[in-house]
Protein backbone atom coordinates (compact mmCIF):
# COMPACT_ATOMS: atom_id res chain seq x y z
CA UNK A 1 0.00 0.00 0.00
CA UNK A 2 1.13 3.50 -0.46
CA UNK A 3 0.92 5.46 2.95
CA UNK A 4 1.12 9.71 3.50
CA UNK A 5 2.20 11.60 6.38
CA UNK A 6 0.92 14.68 7.38
CA UNK A 7 3.57 16.99 8.79
CA UNK A 8 7.28 17.41 8.30
CA UNK A 9 8.58 17.80 11.87
CA UNK A 10 11.37 15.28 13.71
CA UNK A 11 8.38 13.11 14.44
CA UNK A 12 6.67 12.77 11.19
CA UNK A 13 10.51 12.42 9.77
CA UNK A 14 10.71 9.25 12.69
CA UNK A 15 6.84 8.06 11.63
CA UNK A 16 7.52 8.41 7.77
CA UNK A 17 11.04 6.28 8.29
CA UNK A 18 9.62 3.72 10.53
CA UNK A 19 7.11 3.82 7.61
CA UNK A 20 9.59 3.02 4.88
CA UNK A 21 10.38 -0.17 5.92
CA UNK A 22 7.20 -1.48 6.52
CA UNK A 23 7.37 -4.74 4.43
CA UNK A 24 3.15 -3.88 3.72
CA UNK A 25 4.32 -0.28 2.50
CA UNK A 26 5.35 0.67 -0.79
CA UNK A 27 5.67 4.20 -1.39
CA UNK A 28 6.03 6.42 1.92
CA UNK A 29 4.70 10.42 0.90
CA UNK A 30 4.60 13.08 3.47
CA UNK A 31 3.10 16.39 3.00
CA UNK A 32 4.24 19.02 3.80
CA UNK A 33 7.68 16.76 4.70
CA UNK A 34 10.87 18.27 4.58
CA UNK A 35 13.88 18.32 2.49
CA UNK A 36 15.80 15.68 5.03
CA UNK A 37 12.23 13.73 4.92
CA UNK A 38 13.73 13.02 1.04
CA UNK A 39 15.64 10.04 1.75
CA UNK A 40 12.47 8.25 3.12
CA UNK A 41 9.35 9.77 1.39
CA UNK A 42 8.42 11.78 -1.95
CA UNK A 43 7.47 15.29 -0.01
CA UNK A 44 5.13 17.87 -1.74
CA UNK A 45 4.34 21.21 -0.49
CA UNK A 46 1.00 21.43 0.04
CA UNK A 47 -0.94 23.01 2.95
CA UNK A 48 -3.22 20.51 4.68
CA UNK A 49 -5.71 23.60 5.29
CA UNK A 50 -5.85 23.13 1.23
CA UNK A 51 -8.39 20.44 1.20
CA UNK A 52 -9.02 20.30 -2.02
CA UNK A 53 -5.46 20.15 -3.08
CA UNK A 54 -4.79 18.38 -0.78
CA UNK A 55 -7.62 15.04 -1.82
CA UNK A 56 -6.85 15.58 -4.95
CA UNK A 57 -2.59 14.67 -4.50
CA UNK A 58 -3.77 11.81 -2.44
CA UNK A 59 -6.20 10.12 -4.81
CA UNK A 60 -3.08 11.08 -7.96
CA UNK A 61 -0.68 8.88 -6.11
CA UNK A 62 -3.27 6.09 -5.31
CA UNK A 63 -2.38 6.60 -1.34
CA UNK A 64 -4.42 3.95 0.77
CA UNK A 65 -3.68 5.25 4.68
CA UNK A 66 -3.17 8.46 5.76
CA UNK A 67 -1.56 9.02 8.82
CA UNK A 68 -1.66 12.31 10.53
CA UNK A 69 1.21 13.62 12.70
CA UNK A 70 0.45 17.26 14.29
CA UNK A 71 -2.41 18.05 16.74
CA UNK A 72 -3.71 21.58 14.97
CA UNK A 73 -5.11 18.99 11.81
CA UNK A 74 -6.80 16.45 13.86
CA UNK A 75 -8.28 19.21 16.28
CA UNK A 76 -9.27 20.94 13.16
CA UNK A 77 -10.74 17.60 11.64
CA UNK A 78 -8.90 16.74 8.83
CA UNK A 79 -9.11 13.15 10.10
CA UNK A 80 -12.86 13.66 9.17
CA UNK A 81 -12.81 15.04 5.92
CA UNK A 82 -10.29 12.52 4.68
CA UNK A 83 -11.81 9.68 5.56
CA UNK A 84 -15.39 11.30 3.70
CA UNK A 85 -13.17 11.45 0.87
CA UNK A 86 -12.69 7.45 1.14
CA UNK A 87 -9.36 7.27 2.50
CA UNK A 88 -8.25 5.02 5.92
CA UNK A 89 -7.23 7.15 8.16
CA UNK A 90 -4.76 6.55 11.23
CA UNK A 91 -5.70 9.91 13.69
CA UNK A 92 -8.52 10.58 15.34
CA UNK A 93 -11.59 12.62 14.34
CA UNK A 94 -12.62 16.27 15.54
CA UNK A 95 -14.59 14.90 17.84
CA UNK A 96 -12.06 12.35 19.45
CA UNK A 97 -9.11 15.03 19.21
CA UNK A 98 -10.89 16.82 21.78
CA UNK A 99 -9.36 14.76 24.29
CA UNK A 100 -6.14 16.95 23.44
CA UNK A 101 -7.90 19.99 21.85
CA UNK A 102 -10.04 20.74 25.16
CA UNK A 103 -8.76 20.33 28.64
CA UNK A 104 -11.93 20.81 30.34
CA UNK A 105 -13.24 18.06 27.77
CA UNK A 106 -10.58 15.54 29.09
CA UNK A 107 -10.71 16.51 32.89
CA UNK A 108 -14.72 16.08 32.69
CA UNK A 109 -14.71 12.58 30.77
CA UNK A 110 -11.88 11.04 33.26
CA UNK A 111 -14.17 12.79 36.00
CA UNK A 112 -17.39 11.09 34.84
CA UNK A 113 -15.48 7.59 34.05
CA UNK A 114 -13.35 7.75 37.29
CA UNK A 115 -10.03 8.28 35.64
CA UNK A 116 -7.28 8.84 38.09
CA UNK A 117 -6.17 12.70 37.36
CA UNK A 118 -5.47 15.64 39.71
CA UNK A 119 -8.50 17.24 41.22
CA UNK A 120 -9.65 20.18 39.21
CA UNK A 121 -12.78 22.69 38.35
CA UNK A 122 -12.90 24.98 35.58
CA UNK A 123 -13.87 28.44 35.09
CA UNK A 124 -14.16 31.49 32.29
CA UNK A 125 -14.46 34.20 35.67
CA UNK A 126 -11.50 35.30 37.25
CA UNK A 127 -12.71 36.10 41.33
CA UNK A 128 -14.37 32.29 41.78
CA UNK A 129 -11.43 31.15 39.71
CA UNK A 130 -8.93 32.93 42.21
CA UNK A 131 -11.01 31.61 44.74
CA UNK A 132 -10.44 28.06 43.99
CA UNK A 133 -6.94 28.33 43.06
CA UNK A 134 -6.24 29.56 46.88
CA UNK A 135 -8.41 26.47 48.18
CA UNK A 136 -6.26 24.25 46.36
CA UNK A 137 -3.20 25.12 48.24
CA UNK A 138 0.55 25.42 46.80
CA UNK A 139 1.95 24.88 43.95
CA UNK A 140 -1.31 25.11 41.91
CA UNK A 141 -1.69 24.34 38.30
CA UNK A 142 -3.16 27.11 35.73
CA UNK A 143 -3.92 25.55 32.24
CA UNK A 144 -5.59 27.16 28.62
CA UNK A 145 -8.60 25.12 27.79
CA UNK A 146 -7.23 24.73 24.24
CA UNK A 147 -4.51 24.24 22.39
CA UNK A 148 -1.42 26.87 22.78
CA UNK A 149 1.60 24.71 21.31
CA UNK A 150 2.79 23.55 25.39
CA UNK A 151 3.09 26.38 26.51
CA UNK A 152 -0.78 26.44 27.63
CA UNK A 153 0.12 25.39 31.32
CA UNK A 154 1.46 27.42 34.23
CA UNK A 155 2.55 25.77 37.47
CA UNK A 156 2.14 28.36 40.15
CA UNK A 157 4.94 28.57 43.17
CA UNK A 158 3.11 31.43 44.74
CA UNK A 159 -0.51 33.17 45.23
CA UNK A 160 0.24 36.16 42.92
CA UNK A 161 1.66 33.97 40.15
CA UNK A 162 -1.39 31.64 40.37
CA UNK A 163 -3.39 34.65 39.59
CA UNK A 164 -1.58 36.38 37.00
CA UNK A 165 -1.52 33.28 35.10
CA UNK A 166 -5.63 33.34 35.79
CA UNK A 167 -6.29 37.32 34.48
CA UNK A 168 -3.42 36.52 31.50
CA UNK A 169 -5.18 33.52 30.74
CA UNK A 170 -8.72 34.56 30.97
CA UNK A 171 -8.30 38.30 29.81
CA UNK A 172 -7.81 36.40 26.19
CA UNK A 173 -4.18 38.56 26.35
CA UNK A 174 -2.31 35.12 26.35
CA UNK A 175 -3.87 32.64 24.66
CA UNK A 176 -6.17 34.44 22.78
CA UNK A 177 -9.44 31.81 21.80
CA UNK A 178 -7.72 29.01 24.00
CA UNK A 179 -7.53 30.62 26.96
CA UNK A 180 -10.91 31.55 27.77
CA UNK A 181 -11.71 29.11 30.12
CA UNK A 182 -9.06 27.68 32.29
CA UNK A 183 -8.94 24.67 34.09
CA UNK A 184 -7.13 25.20 37.76
CA UNK A 185 -6.01 21.83 39.10
CA UNK A 186 -4.20 20.38 42.27
CA UNK A 187 -0.72 19.72 42.01
CA UNK A 188 0.56 15.95 41.39
CA UNK A 189 3.82 15.20 43.13
CA UNK A 190 5.89 12.34 41.34
CA UNK A 191 8.08 11.72 37.88
CA UNK A 192 6.37 11.83 34.85
CA UNK A 193 6.11 9.16 31.70
CA UNK A 194 4.51 9.23 28.23
CA UNK A 195 2.64 5.95 27.74
CA UNK A 196 1.64 6.27 24.52
CA UNK A 197 -0.76 3.43 22.50
CA UNK A 198 -2.32 2.10 19.03
CA UNK A 199 -6.03 1.94 19.35
CA UNK A 200 -8.62 0.92 17.10
CA UNK A 201 -11.68 2.66 18.48
CA UNK A 202 -12.10 -0.04 21.22
CA UNK A 203 -8.46 -2.52 20.98
CA UNK A 204 -5.76 -0.40 23.27
CA UNK A 205 -2.15 -2.02 22.41
CA UNK A 206 0.25 0.18 24.33
CA UNK A 207 3.48 0.85 23.18
CA UNK A 208 6.83 1.08 25.03
CA UNK A 209 6.87 3.78 28.32
CA UNK A 210 9.46 7.11 27.42
CA UNK A 211 10.32 10.00 29.83
CA UNK A 212 10.90 13.57 27.92
CA UNK A 213 13.08 16.18 29.36
CA UNK A 214 10.44 19.71 28.68
CA UNK A 215 12.38 22.19 30.52
CA UNK A 216 15.34 23.65 28.71
CA UNK A 217 18.13 22.93 31.10
CA UNK A 218 20.06 20.52 32.79
CA UNK A 219 18.16 19.81 36.20
CA UNK A 220 14.97 20.32 35.46
CA UNK A 221 15.23 24.12 35.12
CA UNK A 222 14.32 26.78 32.76
CA UNK A 223 10.96 27.43 30.68
CA UNK A 224 9.23 24.46 29.22
CA UNK A 225 9.78 23.53 25.77
CA UNK A 226 8.27 20.96 23.17
CA UNK A 227 10.85 18.18 24.64
CA UNK A 228 14.77 18.08 24.77
CA UNK A 229 15.11 14.68 24.72
CA UNK A 230 13.47 11.15 25.71
CA UNK A 231 14.61 7.49 26.36
CA UNK A 232 12.58 4.44 26.39
CA UNK A 233 12.07 2.26 28.16
CA UNK A 234 11.53 4.16 31.24
CA UNK A 235 11.65 2.35 34.11
CA UNK A 236 9.60 4.52 36.40
CA UNK A 237 6.37 2.78 34.80
CA UNK A 238 7.24 -0.39 36.46
CA UNK A 239 5.38 -3.47 34.82
CA UNK A 240 2.96 -3.63 37.46
CA UNK A 241 1.93 0.27 36.77
CA UNK A 242 1.48 0.01 33.12
CA UNK A 243 -0.95 -3.05 33.84
CA UNK A 244 -2.71 -0.16 36.36
CA UNK A 245 -2.06 2.42 33.66
CA UNK A 246 -3.93 0.14 31.09
CA UNK A 247 -6.36 -1.22 33.40
CA UNK A 248 -7.19 1.86 35.05
CA UNK A 249 -6.78 4.91 32.55
CA UNK A 250 -6.17 3.46 28.72
CA UNK A 251 -8.90 1.22 28.35
CA UNK A 252 -11.42 3.18 30.25
CA UNK A 253 -10.76 6.31 28.72
CA UNK A 254 -10.92 4.50 25.15
CA UNK A 255 -13.84 3.00 26.36
CA UNK A 256 -15.53 6.07 27.32
CA UNK A 257 -14.87 7.95 24.15
CA UNK A 258 -16.71 5.04 22.12
CA UNK A 259 -19.60 5.13 24.74
CA UNK A 260 -20.13 9.05 23.98
CA UNK A 261 -20.19 8.16 20.44
CA UNK A 262 -16.65 9.09 19.34
CA UNK A 263 -14.61 6.04 18.93
CA UNK A 264 -10.66 6.96 19.52
CA UNK A 265 -8.55 5.79 16.37
CA UNK A 266 -5.22 6.38 16.10
CA UNK A 267 -2.07 7.01 18.55
CA UNK A 268 -3.35 8.10 22.19
CA UNK A 269 -0.36 9.99 23.74
CA UNK A 270 -0.82 9.49 28.00
CA UNK A 271 1.00 12.24 29.88
CA UNK A 272 1.35 10.43 33.26
CA UNK A 273 2.38 11.25 36.53
CA UNK A 274 3.51 8.43 38.66
CA UNK A 275 2.69 9.50 42.37
CA UNK A 276 2.43 7.83 45.34
CA UNK A 277 -1.31 6.54 44.83
CA UNK A 278 0.05 5.04 41.34
CA UNK A 279 -0.13 6.20 37.82
CA UNK A 280 -2.69 9.40 37.29
CA UNK A 281 -3.14 11.81 33.47
CA UNK A 282 -1.11 14.51 33.72
CA UNK A 283 -3.13 15.17 29.98
CA UNK A 284 -3.57 13.66 27.30
CA UNK A 285 -2.70 14.18 23.51
CA UNK A 286 -4.19 13.08 20.21
CA UNK A 287 -1.01 12.06 18.84
CA UNK A 288 2.41 10.31 18.79
CA UNK A 289 4.81 12.66 21.30
CA UNK A 290 7.37 14.50 19.55
CA UNK A 291 10.49 13.65 20.54
CA UNK A 292 9.12 10.17 22.28
CA UNK A 293 8.47 8.77 18.70
CA UNK A 294 11.74 9.42 18.19
CA UNK A 295 12.87 6.89 21.09
CA UNK A 296 9.77 4.66 20.62
CA UNK A 297 9.77 3.90 16.82
CA UNK A 298 13.17 2.73 16.84
CA UNK A 299 12.64 -0.09 19.34
CA UNK A 300 9.28 -1.01 17.58
CA UNK A 301 9.88 -4.46 15.35
CA UNK A 302 6.63 -4.52 13.78
CA UNK A 303 5.16 -3.66 10.64
CA UNK A 304 3.65 0.26 11.15
CA UNK A 305 1.85 0.16 8.30
CA UNK A 306 -0.10 -2.30 8.92
CA UNK A 307 -0.77 -1.75 12.42
CA UNK A 308 -1.67 1.73 11.28
CA UNK A 309 -3.99 0.20 9.15
CA UNK A 310 -5.51 -2.04 10.95
CA UNK A 311 -6.06 0.56 13.34
CA UNK A 312 -8.03 2.24 11.18
CA UNK A 313 -10.32 -0.59 10.08
CA UNK A 314 -10.68 -1.00 13.48
CA UNK A 315 -8.43 -4.59 13.39
CA UNK A 316 -6.52 -3.95 15.64
CA UNK A 317 -4.21 -7.24 17.02
CA UNK A 318 -2.01 -7.00 20.01
CA UNK A 319 0.16 -9.61 18.94
CA UNK A 320 1.34 -7.25 15.25
CA UNK A 321 2.77 -4.78 18.05
CA UNK A 322 6.32 -6.09 19.03
CA UNK A 323 9.60 -4.48 20.61
CA UNK A 324 13.29 -5.21 20.92
CA UNK A 325 14.49 -5.22 24.46
CA UNK A 326 16.56 -2.76 23.69
CA UNK A 327 17.35 0.91 24.64
CA UNK A 328 16.63 4.16 22.88
CA UNK A 329 17.98 7.84 23.53
CA UNK A 330 17.03 11.02 21.68
CA UNK A 331 19.09 14.04 22.77
CA UNK A 332 17.29 17.18 20.55
CA UNK A 333 20.29 20.16 19.43
CA UNK A 334 18.17 23.46 20.42
CA UNK A 335 18.90 26.82 17.93
CA UNK A 336 20.17 29.84 19.65
CA UNK A 337 17.06 31.72 22.03
CA UNK A 338 15.11 28.85 21.79
CA UNK A 339 12.26 28.41 23.55
CA UNK A 340 11.70 31.92 23.64
CA UNK A 341 12.40 32.49 20.39
CA UNK A 342 14.30 30.54 17.58
CA UNK A 343 17.20 31.27 14.96
CA UNK A 344 17.42 30.63 11.49
CA UNK A 345 20.00 30.10 8.90
CA UNK A 346 22.76 28.51 10.92
CA UNK A 347 25.29 25.83 9.19
CA UNK A 348 24.97 22.96 11.35
CA UNK A 349 28.61 21.04 10.53
CA UNK A 350 29.31 17.29 11.41
CA UNK A 351 26.22 15.46 10.32
CA UNK A 352 28.44 13.40 7.82
CA UNK A 353 30.37 11.82 10.77
CA UNK A 354 27.88 10.49 12.38
CA UNK A 355 25.21 9.48 8.65
CA UNK A 356 25.27 5.98 8.52
CA UNK A 357 26.59 4.35 11.91
CA UNK A 358 25.28 1.49 13.31
CA UNK A 359 21.84 2.24 14.84
CA UNK A 360 22.20 6.04 14.93
CA UNK A 361 19.34 8.13 13.70
CA UNK A 362 18.97 11.70 12.95
CA UNK A 363 15.48 12.93 12.85
CA UNK A 364 15.22 16.67 11.51
CA UNK A 365 13.04 19.06 13.58
CA UNK A 366 13.74 22.06 12.06
CA UNK A 367 16.06 21.99 9.76
CA UNK A 368 16.83 23.40 6.10
CA UNK A 369 19.05 22.86 3.05
CA UNK A 370 20.89 25.84 1.71
CA UNK A 371 23.85 25.19 -1.19
CA UNK A 372 23.86 21.62 0.08
CA UNK A 373 24.04 22.59 3.59
CA UNK A 374 21.98 21.78 5.97
CA UNK A 375 21.16 24.73 8.37
CA UNK A 376 18.90 25.90 11.31
CA UNK A 377 15.34 26.50 10.75
CA UNK A 378 13.64 26.52 14.24
CA UNK A 379 13.64 26.21 17.72
CA UNK A 380 14.05 22.38 17.75
CA UNK A 381 16.97 21.37 14.81
CA UNK A 382 17.86 17.91 15.17
CA UNK A 383 17.16 14.80 17.29
CA UNK A 384 19.88 12.30 17.57
CA UNK A 385 18.87 8.94 18.31
CA UNK A 386 20.87 5.93 19.75
CA UNK A 387 19.68 2.67 19.94
CA UNK A 388 22.13 0.30 22.02
CA UNK A 389 21.52 -2.75 24.68
CA UNK A 390 21.47 -0.91 27.46
CA UNK A 391 20.83 2.77 28.49
CA UNK A 392 24.11 4.11 29.36
CA UNK A 393 25.59 2.56 26.09
CA UNK A 394 22.99 4.43 24.21
CA UNK A 395 23.44 7.55 25.86
CA UNK A 396 27.24 7.41 25.23
CA UNK A 397 26.71 6.72 21.59
CA UNK A 398 24.01 9.72 21.37
CA UNK A 399 26.18 12.15 23.32
CA UNK A 400 29.54 10.64 21.13
CA UNK A 401 27.44 12.09 17.73
CA UNK A 402 26.15 15.02 19.95
CA UNK A 403 29.74 15.59 20.42
CA UNK A 404 30.60 15.71 16.83
CA UNK A 405 27.60 18.66 15.63
CA UNK A 406 27.95 22.00 15.82
CA UNK A 407 25.65 25.12 14.97
CA UNK A 408 26.74 28.45 16.33
CA UNK A 409 23.92 28.78 19.24
CA UNK A 410 23.44 25.09 19.77
CA UNK A 411 21.91 24.18 23.06
CA UNK A 412 21.24 20.38 24.28
CA UNK A 413 20.68 19.09 27.83
CA UNK A 414 23.66 16.84 29.00
CA UNK A 415 20.91 14.75 31.65
CA UNK A 416 18.78 12.90 29.19
CA UNK A 417 18.10 9.51 31.00
CA UNK A 418 19.98 10.20 34.27
CA UNK A 419 16.38 9.77 36.28
CA UNK A 420 15.78 6.26 35.25
CA UNK A 421 19.38 4.76 37.09
CA UNK A 422 17.60 5.84 40.18
CA UNK A 423 15.35 3.03 39.35
CA UNK A 424 16.33 -0.60 39.10
CA UNK A 425 17.30 -0.97 35.55
P1 LIG B 1 0.69 19.56 30.04
O1 LIG B 1 0.82 20.47 28.85
O2 LIG B 1 -0.69 19.41 30.55
O3 LIG B 1 1.44 18.26 29.86
O4 LIG B 1 1.53 20.28 31.20
C1 LIG B 1 2.89 20.63 31.01
C2 LIG B 1 3.69 20.19 32.19
O5 LIG B 1 3.21 20.82 33.38
C3 LIG B 1 3.58 18.71 32.47
O6 LIG B 1 4.45 17.96 31.71
C4 LIG B 1 3.92 18.65 33.95
O7 LIG B 1 5.32 18.71 34.13
C5 LIG B 1 3.32 19.93 34.47
N1 LIG B 1 1.98 19.67 35.03
C6 LIG B 1 0.79 19.79 34.40
N2 LIG B 1 -0.23 19.47 35.22
C7 LIG B 1 0.33 19.13 36.40
C8 LIG B 1 -0.20 18.73 37.67
N3 LIG B 1 -1.51 18.64 37.89
N4 LIG B 1 0.68 18.46 38.64
C9 LIG B 1 2.01 18.58 38.46
N5 LIG B 1 2.56 18.98 37.30
C10 LIG B 1 1.74 19.26 36.29
N1 LIG C 1 6.86 15.67 24.05
C1 LIG C 1 5.64 16.20 24.46
C2 LIG C 1 4.59 16.20 23.45
O1 LIG C 1 4.74 15.67 22.37
O2 LIG C 1 3.53 16.74 23.71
Amino acid sequence: MNVCVIGGGGREHTLAWCLSFSDSVDKVYAIPGSQAMEDVATCKNINWKDTEALIAYLKAQVVDLVVVGPEAPLVDGLADRLRAAGFAVFGPSKAAAQLEGSKVFAKNLMMKYNIPTAKYASFSEVEPAKTFAQSLGLPVVIKADGLAAGKGVVVAQTRQEAEIAIEDMLSGNAFGQAGHLVVIEEFMEGEEASLLAFVDGKTVVPMIASQDHKRIFDGDKGPNTGGMGTYAPAPVLTDDFRQVAIKTILQPVVDAMAKEGHPYVGCLYAGLMITKEGPKVVEFNARFGDPETQVVLPLFTGDLGQVMMDCARGQLKAQAVTWSDKSAVCVMLASKGYPASSHKGDVINGLEDVQGLDQVYLFHSGTKKVDGHYVTNGGRVLGVTAVADDLQTALDKAYACVDKIHFDGQQYRKDIGQKAFKHKL
